[in-house]
Formats: structure tokens, sequence, C-alpha cells
């Protein structure tokens, strides 16, 4: 199977700061056989990397997308829009947008509905919170999220789940190995097939992509500060 290593950039990297990456990683990366880089920057740059990683092998992905084709959505990106640019993958309910911006759950139905129609891969988020952890609610918890944003998804195998522990935040700790292979084998239950990757998502760091690779289930990660630095980001690679 191929590991795919995803970097979220978040509101990180100008235009011109997204530009010296690319070239910067591009002259480093060469392709690894059994991984696959992807690079989601800020919305702003996707045209620019969609031309700079054109004949790459690194793939584009979007941080996030609206349901409707066009109208008065202000700021808003359409499906379409995202297959003009080459996203082959979008990231939907980042944690970051049911804190800060409130994403429900029936909003976010929509987007991975819509995302499937247009041949784009959902990545659905799910998380706990350090107080529902405490209260041993995590799988409860889990389960919800995942029914209510797959609701009416014909074929759940065309989604790909990351499950970032939040609760973690802040700190250069991860959730233990036996707590990630409990989560992930949980949620592999509750997904019913094995096309759907689960991915692994907080503070994946190049000291411990090693060994968090080797966990069952975990196959693939979603990355943030150490993707920022192109280095980092190939170290994190570094696990074949
Ligand atoms: P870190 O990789 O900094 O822990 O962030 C995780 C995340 O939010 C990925 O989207």
């Amino acid at each position: 199977m191929k590991y795919l290593i995803w970097a979220n950039f978040k509101m990180n990297k100008s235009t011109k700061e997204l530009k010296e990456y690319l070239e910067v990683f591009k002259s480093k990366y060469a392709c690894f056989l059994h991984i696959d880089l992807m690079i989601a920057p800020v919305t702003s740059g996707l045209w620019i990397a969609s031309e700079l990683l054109e004949w790459s092998c690194i793939n584009l992905w979007s941080q996030n997308m609206y349901f409707e084709e066009s109208w008065a959505y202000t700021w808003e990106i359409s499906p379409s829009m995202l297959n003009e640019l080459n996203c082959t993958y979008v990231i939907i309910w980042h944690s970051e947008r049911r804190q800060y911006f409130n994403e429900t759950n029936e909003f976010i139905n929509k987007k991975v509905k819509a995302a499937i129609s247009h041949r784009i891969r959902p990545i659905l988020c799910i998380w706990e919170s350090l107080e529902q952890k405490n209260k041993w609610l995590t799988k409860e918890v889990l389960k919800i999220q995942l029914i209510e944003g797959l609701w009416w998804v014909e074929d759940v195998s065309k989604v790909d789940i990351a499950y970032e522990p939040v609760w973690a935040i802040g700190t250069w700790e991860t959730a233990t190995p036996e707590y990630i292979e409990e989560i992930h084998d949980y949620i592999r239950e509750l997904v019913w097939n094995d096309e759907s990757r689960i991915i692994y998502g907080w503070s994946v760091k190049p000291d411990n992509s090693k060994q968090l690779i080797s966990i069952k289930n975990v196959n693939w990660f979603l990355v943030w500060s150490a993707s920022l630095d192109p280095e980092s980001f190939l170290k994190i690679a570094e696990v074949e």
C-alpha cells in the first residue's frame, strides 16, 4: 500500500513564501517509491502551486470547499473550481473549522457528498476534546461524528477519515501508540470497508513518524507545524 503524507499549511505562507518553499521542496524531493506527498496551501496559493506542481509527483489538495456550484457565497470556492486546479482531495471538518467557524454536521455532510460527486476525495476529520476523553466518551463522540458526517453517503469507501486527537494541542506530545491503535481499529470497524484510509493527524514530527507509521491501521499522516519547513517535511517522509 502507498503511504500518503499530507501537509496542511493552514493560514501560513504568502504566495512568495509558497513559491520559495515549493522550489526548495522540488529540488530535494526525489519521488519516494511507497509514499505520495500532498500539499494543501492557503486558497490564494492554489493557482501558483497547481502550476508549479504540474509535472511533479507532489499532489495538490484543498483545505476546504463549499458544496454549491456558484452563487452569492462570498469567499467560498466550489468543487468544480477545485477540479480546475487539479485538487484531487479536500479536507472537510478540520477541528479548527468546527471550533472557530462553527461548521455544523449537516453542512459538512453536504460538503462530503458534493466532493464525491465531483471526483474529489473527501477527508473527513473526527476528534474528541480533552473533557470527552477524560469522561471516556471518545468512541461515542467519534461514532456520532461519523454517522452525521457520512449520513446517506452511498459509498463510504470513497471517503477517508482523519483522526485528530486535539487534546494534545500546543504540546509536542502524541497519543500513545496503544491509544492510536485502539481508536484507528475502532474507526476501521465503523467505516466497514478496507478502502477508506484512516489518517493520523496530530503532532507528527520527523522523530516520531517511523514509530507512528508502524501502528496498525495508520498509513497516512496529516501534518501542519512540521510541514512548514521543507526539510522537516521530507524527513517525515523518510519512513520507507
Ligand atoms: P500539527 O501537525 O502541528 O500537530 O497539526 C495537526 C493538524 O492540525 C493537521 O491538520
